[in-house]
C-alpha cells in the first residue's frame, strides 16, 4: 500500500523583514546573512498571531474543497504551543469545527516533532488502524530569539499542513525505511516560561551533523541506498543544508540536489518543525514535474536531540497537487516592514500565557478571535 503526502499548504505571518536592512541596523556585513547564513526574508509574526492562528489557517487551506467526514487523526508538530497541557491540535480542532470522532493530538521533540507526526499517521493508515481514513498533521512554530544575538537572523514563523492519505497525490513515504539518530545534549532548549530559546548555535551544528551521519547510514542500510534525485533538509538556516550536504555526499551534488529546496526556505526563515516541509513544498513547487516517479531523501533533526532520514517517492500527480498550494500568492501576500517595525512587533508580543489569539481562518474579513485560557475554549 502506498501512503504519504497528498496534498500540502501553508500559512505564513503577513509581515517580514529583508535580511540585508536588518544586517545594516546591526552593524553587520550583510554578506554575512545573505550568503553565509543564506537568509533573504524573515517572517515576523504579530501579537495574536500564534501558532493556533497559523495553524489553523494552514489546514482549512489543506482541505479547501475536501470532505472532512473523511479525516480520523489531526497532529500538529510544535515546540512553541500555548498551553502547557492542552495541545495546539485540540485548538484547530475548534476552531475548524473538525469530525467528534477524530484522534486529535501535539507531538514535540524540538524540530523534529512534525515528522513524529508524519510517521505517526503514515504507520496508522499502513497498519490499517485507520480503515481507510486520512490524517493531518501539521507543523507550526514561532522562532524567536532575542535581538542582537547571533540566533535573531535564524528566527521566522509559519504553519505547514499536510494531508497524510493512501495513494498519495504528492509523495509516497518509503515507511520502514528511515535511519534514525538520537542522543542526550544540550544544543538548543527553551526553559518553562521562557519565550525566547537558548541555543549553543555552534554546538548545534556539530550535533546535527554526527546525527546525519548514523541516520543516513541507518536509511542506506535499510534499503540498500535506493538513488535519490534530490534532498532536503532541516533548514534552521539555509546553509545549514549546504554543510550537512557536503558532509555525506559530494559538494559537487549540492546545486542539483539540494539548492532547489532552499529558495522558499530563504524568504521565510526557521519555521522550527515546518521548516523541512517548508523545503519540500519549495522544491515541488520549482520542479515537480522534473520529479515524477523520482526518489527524494528528507532529513529532519530536533535538537536535543533526535533525527531521521527517509525516503519518499515523487508521484506523477504532484505538480497538479503543489499548484494547490498557491505559494507565490502566499508569499506575495506579505508586507516589508522596517527593522523599526519589526523590533516594535517583538516589544509588544503579549506575556506567556495571556489569553487571546487571532485566527485568520480563511480571509481576514471571517476573522475569528479564540481565547486560550477560559474553562471552556470558544470563538467569537
Ligand atoms: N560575508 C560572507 N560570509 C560571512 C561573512 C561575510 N562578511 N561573515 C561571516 N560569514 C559566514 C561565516 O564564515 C559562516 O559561514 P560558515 O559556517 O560556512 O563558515 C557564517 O557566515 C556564519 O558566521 P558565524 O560567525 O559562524 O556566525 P555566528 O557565530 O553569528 O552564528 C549561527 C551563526 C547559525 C550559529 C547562529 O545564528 C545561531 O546560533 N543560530 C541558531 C541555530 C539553531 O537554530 N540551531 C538549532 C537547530 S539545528
Amino acid at each position: 500500500m502506498l501512503v504519504g503526502i497528498d496534498a500540502i499548504a501553508i500559512a505564513l505571518p503577513r509581515r517580514y523583514v529583508d535580511m540585508e536592512e536588518l544586517a545594516a541596523a546591526r552593524g553587520i556585513d550583510p554578506a554575512k546573512y545573505t550568503l553565509g547564513l543564506g537568509a533573504r526574508e524573515m517572517a515576523v509574526a504579530e501579537p495574536g498571531e500564534d501558532t493556533v492562528a497559523l495553524a489553523a489557517n494552514a489546514v482549512e487551506r489543506v482541505l479547501a474543497g475536501r470532505d472532512r467526514r473523511d479525516l480520523g487523526m489531526l497532529v500538529v508538530g510544535t515546540e512553541t504551543g500555548v498551553d502547557h497541557s492542552k495541545p495546539v491540535a485540540s485548538f484547530v480542532h475548534g476552531l475548524l469545527e473538525l469530525p467528534r470522532t477524530m484522534r486529535v493530538f501535539d507531538t514535540q521533540h524540538a524540530c523534529y516533532g512534525g515528522t513524529a507526526g508524519v510517521m505517526a499517521a503514515c504507520e496508522w493508515i499502513a497498519s490499517g488502524a485507520g480503515r481507510g481514513r486520512s490524517a493531518i498533521v501539521v507543523c507550526s512554530d514561532i522562532a524567536r530569539y532575542g535581538i542582537g544575538t547571533a540566533g535573531e537572523p535564524t528566527q521566522g514563523a509559519g504553519a505547514v499542513a499536510m494531508l497524510i492519505t493512501e495513494d498519495p497525490a504528492i509523495a509516497a513515504i518509503d515507511i520502514g525505511g528511515s535511519g534514525t539518530a538520537s542522543a542526550h545534549v544540550h544544543d538548543f532548549w527553551r526553559p518553562l516560561g521562557q519565550r525566547e530559546a537558548e541555543v549553543d548555535g555552534h554546538y548545534s551544528v556539530q550535533c546535527y551533523l554526527e546525527a546525519l551521519t548514523l541516520a543516513y547510514a541507518g536509511w542506506r542500510e535499510k534499503t540498500g541506498g535506493a538513488e535519490l534525485a534530490r534532498i532536503c533538509y532541516h533548514v534552521p538556516f539555509c546553509k545549514m543544508a549546504k554543510k550537512a550536504h557536503e558532509h555525506i555526499l559530494p559538494a559537487s551534488t549540492f546545486e542539483t540536489m539540494v539548492a532547489p529546496s532552499l529558495a522558499l526556505c530563504s524568504r521565510v526563515g526557521n519555521i522550527y518543525t515546518g521548516s523541512l516541509y517548508l523545503g519540500l513544498a519549495g522544491l515541488l513547487d520549482a520542479q515537480s514535474a522534473d520529479l515524477a516517479n523520482q526518489r527524494i531523501g528528507l532529513f529532519s533533526y530536533g535538537s536535543g536531540c533526535t533525527s531521521e532520514f527517509f525516503s519518499a517517492l515523487v508521484s506523477p500527480r504532484a505538480h497538479e497537487a503543489i499548484c494547490r498550494a498557491h505559494l507565490g500568492e502566499v508569499l506575495a501576500a506579505r508586507t516589508r516592514i522596517s527593522v523599526a517595525e519589526y523590533e516594535r512587533i517583538v516589544e509588544a508580543r503579549e506575556p506567556l500565557g495571556t489569553a487571546t489569539g487571532f485566527a485568520y481562518v480563511g480571509s481576514e474579513s471571517k476573522q475569528r478571535r479564540y481565547v486560550r485560557n477560559e474553562r471552556s475554549a470558544h470563538t467569537r
